[in-house]
């Protein structure tokens, strides 16, 4: 009988593999915009920003399908701004996810340019009690991606629990510690940030794993695009190392719920605090906020255009797949 055992066993691993990963949403053009919220509130984080809400959106293009069928997301660039802010969109999902693999072929992105603070990221309710992810992020000129955890009390990542492309620069991810620097991974390559757009961007693919207690992070180049994810099947198994492995946190306790976002904000916290350090910004104007309201057309190119985004879960296979003894 032990022939038999190892049979099955091998069958459904078989099986396991062949559907480990299911579509569960599909973003895709036709629905893209109807399954996000147009946040119109204040920037939680201070910008020189108007978020616009839909309609407004829409009819101020900027949002937009285009014809081969991208997602459009961009900021006013003909407009210069005596008001409160620079017109923008921030998009949150009205799903959340606790667990699985969120797959993006970004073309280009909003970064890069002096004044913008954009972000691709995740976060979960009464933050950061449900855990922040912020997988794309930058501001200026700044040449790599950075990637950072926020976390409730308690979430400290190590710099040796797995192989990892980028570096680590802090691991306690706790929101409020060290003014809110959280658990950080510098890439060092500028085809993710800087360079990004040139290379017609590329594929970020991020996996939420309270099982084995990871977070993971990786990015392809549009050049070196795994086949298996262009065909919908991700294994990622054949990636390689990623950018981004934080370990050592209790995954679990510290994400649940999270809400995928695009944004675009303006100076701020981050952009404006930091635009006196940054030299080739610094030399353009005195402040942040001068330049962002006063240069419109240098803001042209602050879009995203997703090519595609897919949120993937373990099937019941993968997830119940056990060793299946038959009896003797
Ligand atoms: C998403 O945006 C909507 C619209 O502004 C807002 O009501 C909601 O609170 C937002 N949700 C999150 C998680 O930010
Ligand atoms: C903008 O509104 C028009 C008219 O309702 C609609 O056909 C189009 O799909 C909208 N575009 C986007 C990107 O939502």
């Amino acid at each position: 009988m032990h022939s038999t055992t190892l049979i099955v066993a091998s069958a459904l691993a078989a099986v396991a593999k062949a559907g480990s990963w299911l579509v569960q949403h599909d973003y895709a053009h036709h629905n893209f915009f109807d399954m996000f919220d147009f946040y119109d509130g204040a920037d939680p984080t201070n910008g020189f920003v108007d978020y616009v809400d839909s309609a407004t959106a829409n009819t101020s293009a900027l949002t937009e399908i285009t014809p081969q069928n991208q997602i459009y997301i961009g900021v006013d660039h003909t407009s210069t701004i005596t008001s409160t802010g620079r017109p923008s969109v921030r998009l949150n999902s009205t799903a959340s996810y606790s667990s699985g693999l969120v797959i993006l072929d970004l073309e280009h992105f909003p970064g890069g340019i002096c004044g913008t603070w954009p972000a691709f990221w995740m976060f979960g309710p009464e933050w950061p009690q449900h855990g922040e992810i912020d997988i794309l992020e930058g501001v200026n000129a700044q040449s790599a991606n950075q990637m950072t955890l926020h976390t409730a009390n308690g979430c400290q990542i190590s710099s040796t629990h797995g192989a990892m492309a980028g570096t680590v620069s802090s691991t306690d991810c706790y929101a409020y510690a060290d003014g809110n620097t959280g658990c950080a991974v510098h890439d060092d390559s500028t085809s993710t940030y800087s360079g990004f757009n040139a290379n017609k961007g590329g594929v970020f693919a991020t996996q939420i794993d309270p099982v084995n207690q990871v977070i993971q992070i990786w990015f392809f180049d549009r050049s070196n695009i795994p086949a298996d994810i262009a065909a919908g099947t991700p294994t990622m198994e054949s990636w390689g190392m990623p950018r981004a492995h934080f370990g050592g946190c209790d995954v679990e306790t510290h994400f649940s719920d999270l809400t995928i976002v695009f944004d675009n904000t303006f100076c701020g916290d981050w952009a404006g605090n930091s635009w006196s350090s940054d030299s080739t910004c610094a030399s353009k104007a005195d402040s942040c906020d001068d330049y962002v309201a006063n240069n419109p057309s240098a803001f042209k190119d602050a879009y995203w255009l997703i090519n595609s985004l897919k949120v993937y879960h373990t099937s019941p296979y993968a997830r119940n797949a056990r060793p299946v003894r038959l009896s003797a």
